[in-house]
């Protein structure tokens, strides 16, 4: 099957694997294909796509960093912009390349400083506390419904100053950016099922009128009164705000839950020095990989370790694969808060590598912090669901229970 790309012939040298990296049971359970990838070679021919495939962590590093041989303005997903129209206008930072991505991520850049991010921290933390407490008084509870989910979609439009939060509309949009990034599956089709009533509230939330004075979102209009973009950009950039900003820290936060929960012992390292919640949160992201896969296209006839890549090439970069390579990490199969795993490709990697990485990390310092201090033990009652999803390796849900201290 050959979606909105051009599909292309196997290259010498590179493998030929009869898979489809987005069935749902390897979306739900890629541990093995991430080995066989790796295992099968630094870069992979897949004829049901006639997509390349990289999962080494070198290659991976290699095509997913290099925007000059690499583009993201052709879609970060399957389809190939030059051939094929978005479902929505393009992200004027995710989808382009410098030198035009580098004026919208400055700006980006200022909105979510350390700084901006530092002064939302007493707000995560109050608001941590309050939802920890009331989990704590209760039997059992689903971690991705009511706190994986309620957690972001609280703090996030307030820390944005958004006036219209509706958190249902907000997962939604984000499933919808991510799913997209796939084939034309039934993942995707249910996803963009729900697009035409949620763009149009999406388009309406991002507009200055709906945002409140000293947000993340009001800098990006002032950036614009400051002649650095134009109206009309600052509302695309809000845009971006909500399509990567939500459901990735919902999945950071269900999946930190789940290591923690499979590994007292190292939960137990997190109790005994609060201080490793950073390193803790790097080391769920590179064990999980949030995001597991984007696309890059390849703009011009190249070649990664020796294998000739043909000029429009669509090569699927999987981060999940390259976070579990033996080869850099050792034992990448053994979650250890302590590792500090310098260099995960988890928030990407180079002049694409996320924008919102200072939020995303004083969102879940917060959560891991406030868990650490309040609770003793987190308890799986049920082996957790993971969702199939096309970008995302998300949990669907997962019955705990958190015990007091
Ligand atoms: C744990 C949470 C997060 C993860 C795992 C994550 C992951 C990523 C990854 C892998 C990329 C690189 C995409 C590429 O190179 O094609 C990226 C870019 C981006 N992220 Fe995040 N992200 C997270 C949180 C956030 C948050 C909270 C925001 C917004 C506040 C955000 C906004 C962005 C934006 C706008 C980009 C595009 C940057 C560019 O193209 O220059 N992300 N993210």
């Amino acid at each position: 099957m050959i979606e909105g790309h051009k599909a292309i012939a196997p290259p010498k040298g590179a493998a030929i694997w009869d898979i489809d990296p987005y069935a749902p049971e390897i979306l739900a359970k890629p541990e093995a294909y991430y080995a066989e990838l790796r295992a099968k070679g630094p870069v992979v021919f897949i004829p049901k796509y006639g997509i390349l495939a990289v999962g080494r962590f070198a290659e991976t590093k290699e095509v997913f960093s290099d925007y000059s041989r690499f583009v993201s303005s052709r879609g970060v997903g399957l389809d190939d912009f030059k051939h094929t129209r978005a479902w929505r206008p393009p992200s004027i930072i995710l989808e382009v390349d410098p030198p035009e991505h580098t004026r919208t991520r400055k700006v980006m850049i200022k909105a979510m400083s350390p700084r901006v991010a530092a002064s939302q921290r007493d707000m995560f933390m109050q608001t941590a506390e309050t939802m920890i407490d009331d989990l704590l008084t209760r039997d059992s509870f689903d971690a991705v419904a009511e706190f994986a989910e309620s957690f972001p979609t609280t703090v996030f439009p307030k820390a944005v100053g958004m006036k219209d939060g509706n958190p249902r509309h907000l997962v939604d949009y984000g499933a919808m950016v991510f799913n997209s990034l796939g084939p034309d599956n039934p993942i995707r089709q249910a996803s963009l099922g729900r697009a035409p009533q949620i763009i149009a509230w999406i388009t309406k939330a991002c507009a200055r009128d709906r945002l409140l004075k000293g947000g993340m979102g009001e800098m990006l209009y002032k950036a614009a009164d400051a002649g650095e973009i134009t109206q009309e950009e600052a509302g695309f950039l809000v845009r971006s705000f909500l399509s990567a900003g939500v459901d990735t820290t919902v999945t950071a936060i269900g999946n930190a839950l789940y290591c923690l929960g499979r590994n007292p012992q190292e939960y137990d390292k997190l109790r005994a020095g609060p201080s490793l919640a950073r390193a803790c949160f790097e080391e769920v992201l590179r064990y999980t990989s949030p995001v597991h896969s984007f696309c890059r296209t390849a703009n011009l006839d190249t070649q990664v370790s020796g294998i000739a890549i043909k000029e429009s090439s669509k090569v699927l970069c999987v981060l999940g694969s390259a976070n579990m390579d033996p080869d850099k990490w050792g034992d990448p199969e053994n979650f250890r808060v302590d590792r500090k795993p310098q260099g995960h490709l988890a928030f990407g990697v180079g002049v694409h590598g996320c924008v919102g990485q200072n939020v995303a990390r004083a969102e879940m310092d917060a959560v891991l912090t406030v868990l650490a201090q309040k609770v003793s033990r987190i308890e799986l009652k049920r082996e957790p669901v993971w969702r199939p999803g096309n970008a995302m390796h998300a949990l669907d849900s997962m019955q705990i229970r958190l015990h007091h201290v």
